[in-house]
């Protein structure tokens, strides 16, 4: 990322948003600041700090911002906008969450999930590892995890683990895999991260320095490529310890750098 010089904002400037709680460690304002420099669109991408109990109201108040085109959902907004959105792709509905809305001209707000495109392209262009014919650990059931377990299974990894607090959630993100996928080997067995080729952390945690660790460090071994979903800190404890060990591994912001073009068509900003 650079430093680029701010937009100047006029009348004509095209508004798009990222609704987040909290909002302080998102990094998508300066980095689609640079797809949009480097497209040449008066656009300006804003941070709106919305609550939950908030999310319905703003998004029923963005549906009249004529100048106003859509906008990123993150943490924890993205399975509550499934259900907020005018329409959404096939893609969402089978991952339960929305991360990319389009504001159509009427005011119709249209969602994707780019998430997991983003991480298996970031996954072979920054590690180079190839998922087919792999198995896979994924930490985490929610918005995030479920995009990159989707991506994971579109890819053709052999075997996926989910590994949830929440064993519900985790048993219910199989339940929609093994029907997209019905030849996919899958479990829920959060001690098996020995076992994999690939060890994902999907969850929130290792955001803040207190969480606990979203998986069991002690089982990692060197030969194992080892990612984390999380930006800030760009070096979670995870990938800290995987480090150590000797694991490829691969931080957060790719899997944004990788996404952020496409969201950016999504929302129209670029042809
Ligand atoms: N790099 C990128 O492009 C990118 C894209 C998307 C998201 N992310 C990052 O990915 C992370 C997750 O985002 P998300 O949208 O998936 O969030 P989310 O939908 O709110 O899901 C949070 C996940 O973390 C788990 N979790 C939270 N607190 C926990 C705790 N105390 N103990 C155990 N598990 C806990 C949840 O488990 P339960 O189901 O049990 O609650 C759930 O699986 C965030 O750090 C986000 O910034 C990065």
């Amino acid at each position: 990322m650079t430093d680029a010089p701010a937009h100047r904002i006029t009348g004509k400037t095209r508004i798009y948003g990222i609704l987040a709680d909290p909002i302080h460690h998102v990094k998508t304002p300066e980095v689609m600041a640079e797809v949009f420099a480097r497209h040449g669109v008066d656009a300006v991408l804003i941070p709106f700090h919305v609550k939950p109990e908030g999310l319905a109201t703003l998004v029923s108040g963005l549906k009249a911002m004529e100048n106003f085109g859509g906008f990123i959902a993150t943490v924890p907004h993205k399975p509550a906008m499934l259900g907020l959105c005018d329409g959404v792709t096939e893609e969402a509905r089978n991952i339960g969450a929305v991360n990319c809305v389009r504001r159509e001209a009427d005011g119709r707000m249209v969602g994707t999930m780019l998430d997991g495109i983003g991480f298996v392209v970031a996954l072979r262009t920054v590690t180079g590892f190839e998922p087919a014919g792999k198995r896979a650990y994924v930490a985490g059931a929610g918005g995030a995890a479920c995009a990159i377990a989707f991506a994971l299974a579109d890819s053709g990894v052999s075997h996926l683990t989910i590994a949830n607090r929440t064993i519900d959630k985790a048993e219910a993100l199989v339940g929609r895999l093994r029907q997209a996928h019905p030849g996919l080997s899958l479990s829920t067995d959060a001690a098996s991260v020995a076992d994999h080729d690939l060890v994902v952390n999907g969850t929130s945690l290792g955001m803040k320095e207190a969480d606990a660790p979203p998986l069991d460090f002690s089982r990692l071994s060197a030969g194992q490529v080892v990612a984390d979903a999380i930006m800030d800190p760009v070096m979670t404890p995870l990938l800290k310890a995987a480090e150590a060990i000797g694991c490829r591994i691969q931080r957060g912001l790719p899997m944004l750098q990788c996404q952020i073009e496409l969201m950016a068509k999504h929302m129209g900003a670029i042809a």
